[in-house]
């Protein structure tokens, strides 16, 4: 790190490549606690009172064991610059200046990236995030929460003037990421926060992928996240300077929610499930095959028993291959047998479903047999697969 005393003209290097964060700071060892990013377009005229506040705060109780590191995108007002001469007043203030890269979401990135210290931060720049709530925040880190996110949505929460139409397009986008990412952003009661601190550890090492704004939903989708801590804050009214939200923003915020949601599914896991189907299908002919020639059975009793044979070889290569890892967590023929009875449950109802579903097709809808076979095969694979994952193999707390 540029030695602070040294430089008081001195820019941060703009890190490239990979947005990924140290599990080890960059920089020469420092027991810096806390590395608070400042993302700034066209702030010029708000930094010098957020700076001003947030020293007097942090020195008070954190000394010089915490640096604000802001990344400013080029901004047309030079809030760069503006930044860079308050640094002789305020040398706990860092500067980066990206002329390449840009958005909110990346600059923090790229912040946390030079960042020394243990707990990683971001708080607007814009004087609409109340600097008082930081010390909430750090506390509830200290006390062993991965992430603390100051919430509009919990006690002491709220937003001061915000119109019928902001209040409900915040709204619909937090019911847009429940509905596609229930497990990330029902987690939290103000996804749409970007006001919180993350503990490095959660996030050191992931490879981070963001799209727009919404840098929370990135480390609660991608972090090791386990304790979450919430703190009431009211959202101020902007004194200085414009919101740079636009539509842009909004479908932005669709394509990280479902990029997101592709690189959680659990992809290996499915094309391997998808694998012992297949040897299923050629257990169920072969052994039906047997039982139709060999023994001219009767052929409705060929089919069913065939079907539970193939049911039984798929559970045992699913328990073994597929989902391995989650039954090594639940040993002995008691959680076994339980398993192959939620597994044989499932899959016979896909049989059914299937069955059903080759006739709407092919009856209602009026589509070729040998389409609606394989369309049906399709869709009951992902039945049988998303049911088992949540059912048949689930870990819960006691198994473990
Ligand atoms: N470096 C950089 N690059 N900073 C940016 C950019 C960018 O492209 N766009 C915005 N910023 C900075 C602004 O300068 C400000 O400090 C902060 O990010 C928030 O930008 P605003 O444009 O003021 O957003 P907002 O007030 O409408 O919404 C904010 O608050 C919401 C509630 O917490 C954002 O933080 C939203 O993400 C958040 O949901
Ligand atoms: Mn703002």
């Amino acid at each position: 790190m540029l030695d602070k005393a040294v430089q008081p003209n001195a820019l941060l290097p703009v890190p490239t490549g990979r947005l990924q964060v140290p599990g080890i700071p960059p920089f020469p060892p420092a027991n810096v606690r806390l590395s608070l990013v400042l993302p700034t377009y066209n702030e010029s005229e708000n930094i010098g009172v957020l700076v001003a506040g947030l020293s007097r705060l942090l020195d008070r109780v954190l000394g010089d064991r915490y640096e604000l590191i802001l990344v400013d995108d080029d901004s047309p007002d030079r809030t760069w610059k503006v930044a860079r001469d308050l640094r002789s007043a305020y040398p706990q203030l860092q500067v980066m200046r990206r002329q390449g890269e840009r958005g909110l979401s990346t600059a923090v990135i790229r912040g946390w990236q030079v960042a020394r210290g243990e707990i990683l931060g971001v708080i607007d720049a814009d004087l609409q995030h109340p600097p008082e709530t930081l010390m909430q925040l750090l506390e509830a880190i200290d006390l062993g929460a991965d992430l603390a996110i100051a919430s509009r949505h919990v006690a002491n929460g709220g937003v001061s003037e915000w119109s019928l139409v902001r209040r409900f397009l915040s709204r619909g986008a937090q019911v847009l990421g429940l509905l596609i990412l229930p497990g990330v952003v029902g987690r939290v009661s103000d996804p749409m926060s970007g006001y919180f601190m993350v503990a490095r550890g959660a996030i050191a090492g992931k490879l981070l992928h963001p799209v727009g704004y919404k840098i929370l939903i990135e480390v609660l989708g991608r972090g090791d996240i386990g304790r979450i801590a919430e703190v009431g804050y009211v959202f101020q009214e902007r004194q200085e300077g414009a919101s740079k939200v636009t539509f842009k923003q909004y479908t932005d915020y669709l394509q990280h929610l479902l990029r997101l949601r592709l690189d959680r599914l659990p992809l290996r896991r499915f094309l391997q499930f998808g694998l012992v189907g297949l040897s299923g299908v050629f257990v169920d002919l072969a052994v039906f095959y047997l039982l139709r020639s060999g023994w001219h059975g009767d052929l409705t009793a060929s089919a069913a028993i065939s079907s539970e044979v193939a049911i039984f070889n798929n559970f045992i290569w699913n328990d073994r291959w597929t989902f391995g890892d989650l039954s090594r967590q639940q040993r002995g023929w008691r959680q076994r047998y339980k398993r192959f009875l939620k597994f044989n449950s499932i899959c016979l109802i896909g049989v059914v479903a299937n069955v059903a579903l080759v006739n709407l097709l092919y009856y209602k809808l009026g589509m070729n047999e040998y389409w609606a076979k394989p369309i049906a095969i399709a869709i009951v694979t992902f039945w049988n697969f998303w049911m088992n994952l949540k059912l048949s193999w689930r870990v819960t707390e006691i198994n473990k």
